[in-house]
């Protein structure tokens, strides 16, 4: 089944990411193209339509990101927004000056012509505007469709089938900004809504099995829902020719060593092989207190102990005449689109993959089912796929675990200290129904000892933070107004139950300028 699709040139927009997440809302493929993608790949994805992005820039900039003017004459829908309104208006022969006022926020703009893209909304919108320049003369065959008091706010040539709008529908403050989305690729480009996760779950499945063919496969679980998805995805298609591989690295929550395993292999049916390495990290981070010589030391051990696992199956699947082995990892669309690296199903493993460092006579090659998806999406076909809630709605957890929780030297006492701390505030967020309405949620253990009374005795130990903050996407976050009751509990329990913990303090620090780990 070939599957509808909307291309998406980027000319830097913060929103480009937000528009192709809308028109995935109502179930039509959407792909983030960089604006200087040469036409051929463009034409490859054989798009029904084409959107042009917002930007920063102005078209006059010396380095004004710009697209192959030729995308406009493809013979395909176009809408262009912000500045994608101004690149087509430049590009065509029409005229961008800078504006007297810029406009920022709400902005009321009047229909003024009857256009497809605006079927079915009021003559009045409510939209949100964010830009310096504006259009002042259209090119030929454009006429006007909307402005606002003080700009152009909408043109479109419904000979050469070209639209745009001035304002960004995808943002939530354009109120009509959906049904605008809808109109031009439903009703103007054609496109069907056959983006749902059961089509998704089963072109995956079958793309995964013709890539793999009679190969195996190994994957790494962390436990939290990336790798969980694309193993279980991976599994669909490959069966017990996939091996998952799960490395206790000494500083994984409390019981999570055991429980992951539990769920992977008896509630996903995963070939699940667990390594307990937790000796083996703790040795490399004795005496280590830097964050990042941290972070070094849990990254090299991983990648070491990942290796040996790795070699010991395919040496034996070798002997079977195993040849070309895979690597299944859960890299999310935004990574992608990050780093902008070319569309494709498989690709030579990298040093600088999470993973990566592998022995280069093994020639792993990457299987990414989820690189098309955001995370939202990646949860959907966990539904779809009947994976547990408990797995689908876990807050992040970062690789390098409670060490970045420990400030100091991690050693095996300090985490038992943590975990049983840890688990107290992940029980009682969750009695207190918070456990999704926060981002994160957990306790820091810190170097400072002060003095306590324990019934008659002086006590003289360690103090413990708690963090619990909201946020979108972790890239700013704000600390969480935790109700008091909520945080007397898991005061008064981490006090009186965890051995080693004699005060418990807030941490109310936003990010910026904080971050929300403490290392
Ligand atoms: P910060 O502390 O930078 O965290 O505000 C932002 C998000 O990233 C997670 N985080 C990490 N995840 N390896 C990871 O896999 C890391 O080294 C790491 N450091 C931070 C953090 O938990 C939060 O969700």
């Amino acid at each position: 089944m070939d599957t509808s699709t909307i291309v998406i040139l980027d000319f830097g927009s913060q929103y480009t990411q937000l528009i192709a997440r809308r028109i995935r809302e109502f179930n039509v493929f959407s792909v983030v193209l960089p604006c200087t993608a040469p036409l051929e790949q463009v034409r490859a994805l054989q798009p029904k339509g084409v959107i042009l992005s917002g930007g920063p820039c102005s078209v006059y900039d010396k380095d004004a990101p710009a697209a192959d003017p030729a995308v406009l004459a493809m013979g395909v829908p176009v809408l262009g927004i912000c500045y994608g309104l101004q690149f087509v208006v430049h590009h065509l022969g029409g005229k961008v000056v800078a504006a007297a006022a810029r406009e920022y926020g709400h902005a009321e703009v009047d229909v003024v012509a009857e256009t497809p893209l605006f079927r079915g909304l009021p003559a009045s919108l409510d939209v949100w505007m964010s830009h310096g320049d504006h259009a002042e003369e259209l090119p030929a065959g454009f006429s006007l469709t909307a402005k606002t008091a003080n700009a152009v706010a909408g043109i479109a040539d419904e000979a050469r089938r070209i639209w745009a709008v001035q304002f960004h529908p995808e943002v939530a403050h354009t109120r009509q900004g959906m049904e605008l989305l809808k109109n031009f690729c439903l009703e103007i480009c054609g496109a069907k809504q056959d983006w749902t996760p059961e089509h998704f779950i089963q072109s995956t499945v079958a793309r995964v099995k013709a890539q793999v063919g009679g190969g195996h496969a190994i994957c790494g679980l962390s436990g939290g829902v990336d790798s969980s998805v694309a193993a279980v995805l991976v599994a669909r298609a490959i069966g017990d020719r996939l091996t998952c591989i799960f490395v206790n690295n000494g500083v994984l929550r409390k019981d999570e060593f055991t429980k992951v395993q539990k769920t992977m292999r008896e509630g996903l049916g995963l070939n699940v092989v667990a390594v307990d390495a937790g000796e083996r990290f703790l040795a490399k981070l004795a005496g280590v207190t830097d964050p990042e010589k941290k972070r070094k030391a849990i990254g090299n051990e991983f990648i070491a102990v990942f290796d040996d696992e790795a070699a010991k199956i395919f040496k034996a699947e070798k002997s079977a005449g195993e040849e070309v082995a895979w690597l299944g990892q859960g890299t999310l669309y935004p990574d992608v689109i990050e780093s902008s690296s070319v569309h494709g199903p498989s690709h030579t493993i990298k040093s600088h993959h999470n993973v990566g460092g592998l022995p280069a006579d093994m020639k792993l090659k990457l299987i990414e089912p989820l690189r098309d998806l955001f995370k939202d999406e990646v949860r959907r076909i966990g539904r779809d796929l009947g994976m547990p809630a408990e797995i689908l709605e876990r807050q992040p957890f970062p690789g390098p675990g409670l060490a970045v929780r420990i400030l100091g030297e991690v050693t095996a006492e300090r985490v038992a200290i943590l975990q049983e701390a840890d688990a107290i505030v992940v029980e009682e967020i969750k009695r207190a129904g918070l456990y999704r309405k926060v981002w994160q949620s957990f306790a820091v253990l810190l170097p400072v000892k002060s003095v306590g009374v324990m019934g008659d005795q002086r006590t003289y130990a360690n103090t413990c933070a708690i963090r619990a903050v909201e946020s979108e996407d972790g890239m700013t976050a704000d600390w969480a107004p935790l109700p008091y009751e909520v945080l007397r509990t898991i005061s008064s329990r981490i006090i009186s139950e965890v051995r080693g913990i004699n005060r418990v303090v807030y941490d109310i620090t936003s990010k910026p300028p904080g971050t929300i780990e403490w290392e």
